[in-house]
């Protein structure tokens, strides 16, 4: 149990409802929990369904989602369940929205989470105005956030930008920078987008999460357990991070940029290798539960 609530806000990154309720026993609190399509296609009823020989149709998919997000959503404090579209290279803002919509509708926690390209970003700037609450997911540029940030003035709701850490440090980039850099750029802000750290699997970027002082950071399981085993620690702002690639070489840094929060979201550059590779990681684990996926054979 953690004596102290930490600034930044703790959620259990994951789609497995009984997790939850263990990480909530280990900390004393959850504040609130993401899920994306690889995390519900894990969740062990769904894995159970597969290994019987029973794939899924489209609609059951969807209804599992619902059932999920359902038990979980009792569980958390107020940063929520990020719930995520099912969007592939070729979804528009129209379908994404609609899906946006329904998706609102299942708890009165949710926060729907679009991906940080063009069509994703459009779906959030009408979502926002219809007052619905957005956490803009696969963010991998202080551009990208610059743009989340110009397309959702005005929310009334705090939005959420997920920048993905361990992504950039797999390729050898520091993504502690990238949430830095982001840091630094919002202090020119309004405040309504809030940083929620993504893509941890180390007690290490976990640490140094909590030295940032991030808004919010999601964390699967896993690493919340091997933090608490070590005593549930926080660091404080003189702890330095030292990340690794995959290969065990030391991350190069990612330069600060001046950007202006003020100028039309679609003048910024939406555009990195890593929002489509991660949409279409997400398409593949999602379709790899249907009985007639339309991607992947
Ligand atoms: C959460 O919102 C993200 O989808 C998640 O943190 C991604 O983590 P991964 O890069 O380990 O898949």
């Amino acid at each position: 149990m953690m004596k102290e609530r930490p600034k930044t806000k703790i959620l259990v990154d994951g789609g497995d409802p009984a997790e939850t309720e263990k990480i909530k026993s280990l900390l004393g609190f959850v504040d609130g929990q993401t899920t994306n399509p690889s995390l519900i296609a894990k969740n062990p009823e769904i894995q159970q369904r597969i290994a019987a020989g029973q794939k899924l149709s489209t609609e059951e998919q969807h209804e599992e989602y619902k059932k999920i997000v359902r038990q979980i959503s009792p569980l958390i404090g107020d940063a929520g369940v990020s719930i995520e579209v099912f969007a592939d290279l070729g979804t528009g803002s129209d379908a994404m929205l609609a899906e946006g919509r329904e998706m609102f509708s299942w708890v009165p926690n949710a926060y729907i989470k679009y991906p940080c390209t063009h069509e994703g970003l459009r779906a959030a700037q009408v979502s926002v105005q219809e007052g619905m609450r957005v956490n803009i997911t696969l963010c991998f540029s202080q551009e990208q956030a610059a743009a989340v940030y110009a397309a959702t003035v005005g929310s009334k709701a705090p939005v959420y930008v997920s920048p993905f850490i361990g992504r950039l440090d797999d390729r050898g980039e520091n993504g502690m920078d990238l949430i830095q850099n982001i840091q630094r750029m919002y202090k020119a802000g309004d405040g309504h987008v809030h940083v929620l750290a993504a893509s941890i699997r180390s007690t290490d970027q976990l640490l140094a999460c909590l030295a940032l002082g991030v808004d919010l950071m999601t964390v699967p399981a896993k690493v919340l357990e091997a933090w608490s085993a070590t005593g549930l620690s926080i660091p404080d702002k003189r702890f330095t991070y030292k990340g690794v690639d995959s290969k065990g070489s030391p991350l190069r840094p990612i330069p600060y940029k001046h950007l202006d929060l003020s100028k039309p979201w679609e003048s910024f550059d939406l555009k990195h290798d890593l929002t489509t590779k991660g949409i279409e990681r997400f398409v593949a684990d999602f379709e790899r539960t249907l009985q007639q996926p339309k991607h992947i054979a």
